[in-house]
């Protein structure tokens, strides 16, 4: 494969230290720029993140003396830099959509962390496994921003990295129809750690800011169809969701109750979930899990401090399939947030659009 350089948007923050840590190592992707606001611009890597560092891993040697740069003053330099940029910044939505249009116009193509233009209709929303056809719109979002290599393209809200993967292939083999959802988020989908969040020991708060919206309307982007120049949203399943902050470092849970026109087969729906491929798989991406899908048989299982590692943090972890009173069936299930839910499903995005060849 040939190799890109990429330059990291928000490098000092949660996702970008992640973006950071999983890019260090990469077979395809080099990391040649790091940006983030005005006030790290001029500053060494290690300089900028300072005791903000989250990560596990120390900060990787060949990007700490790299000099920040200023995201929106420096797209020229940047151009010179890099092939691509990975995005995760913490501004108000309207800056973030002109920032990654004006990355996308100066020919550099985004892949995005940010929930600002997930709701653009020619901005392909991608889980590689589940919905890479839907590449297919850059071609038509190219016209309309006017360029050749240019392009943005978003991943996904972290909530529902769990239980999309989980109903999208049982969605069409039994009619899914409603979806009630409970997710359970780490205090690191915040941008937060419990040094820099003390009040979230021992805590909970019942209210993630527009999190349940996302959570109801995203899956239907993905489950969505390319008709010309733009993404179709799917019209069903209905989801109703309720999003709490929870006192965990890493890992979101989802608590799943979901209903079909024709009655599921529970343990056809294990099989289902074992034999679960997806492009990312069958195109062997370098960050893809081998194994999409676990799930446990243990009524006590998944738990977040087992499972949120497992393949990289890149795989999903099912448990407690069963019958439910109101509901056809009901289940848990479990992704880390800031890999497959952040930075890891985007690295993973660019490896699709770099086989198929919309970074070249
Ligand atoms: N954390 C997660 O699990 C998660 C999951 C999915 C999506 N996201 C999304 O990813 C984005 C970043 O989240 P995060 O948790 O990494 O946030 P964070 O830790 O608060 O980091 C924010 C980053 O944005 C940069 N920034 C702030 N103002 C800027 C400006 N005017 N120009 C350029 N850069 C600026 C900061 O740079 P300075 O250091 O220079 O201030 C920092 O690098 C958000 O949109 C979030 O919704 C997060």
């Amino acid at each position: 494969m040939k190799q890109f350089r990429a330059g990291i948007i928000g490098a000092t923050g949660m996702v970008g230290q992640r973006f950071a840590t999983l890019l260090k190592d990469h077979p395809w992707f080099q990391v040649t720029a790091l940006a983030a606001s005005g006030r790290s611009a001029g500053k060494t890597y290690e300089e900028a993140v300072g005791s903000r560092w989250a990560m596990q891993e120390p900060i990787p040697e060949s990007m700490k003396q790299m000099i920040m740069l200023d995201a929106s003053q420096d797209i020229e330099k940047m151009k010179e830099l890099v092939d691509f940029v990975f995005c995760a910044v913490d501004m108000p939505k309207d800056q973030i959509k002109a920032l990654e249009e004006a990355y996308a116009k100066a020919e550099i193509p985004v892949v995005s962390n940010n929930s600002a233009h997930r709701g653009t209709a020619d901005v392909p929303m991608i889980v590689p496994e589940l919905n890479a056809e839907h590449t297919e719109i850059i071609p038509a979002q190219r016209k309309r921003l006017g360029t050749k290599r240019g392009f943005i393209a978003v991943k996904s809200n972290c909530s529902l990295q769990s239980y999309v993967p989980a109903l999208h292939p049982i969605k069409d083999l039994y009619g899914l129809n409603q979806v009630l959802v409970c997710t359970y988020q780490a205090i690191s989908g915040a941008g937060k750690t419990f040094a820099t969040w003390p009040e979230m020991v021992d805590n909970l708060i019942p209210y993630i800011g527009g999190e349940e919206e996302k959570s109801e309307q995203e899956p239907l982007k993905l489950w969505g169809k390319v008709e010309g120049y733009r993404i179709v949203n799917a019209d069903k399943p209905q989801f109703t969701a309720q999003c709490l902050r929870v006192p965990v470092s890493d890992g979101h849970t989802a608590a799943v109750f979901a209903s079909f026109d024709k009655k599921p087969d529970l343990e056809e729906i294990k099989k289902v979930w074992a034999n679960f491929r997806g492009p990312a798989q069958e195109l062997h991406l370098p960050s893809a899990p081998k194994q999409f899908i676990h799930y446990f048989e243990e009524n006590d299982q998944p738990q977040i401090k087992s499972a949120r590692e497992l393949e990289g943090g890149m795989a999903i972890s099912v448990g407690r399939l069963r019958p439910d009173t109101q509901y056809d069936l009901k289940f848990v299930c479990m992704s880390h947030n800031t890999l497959r839910g952040a930075a890891g499903g985007a690295v993973l995005m660019a490896e699709l659009l770099a086989a198929k060849g919309y970074l070249d």
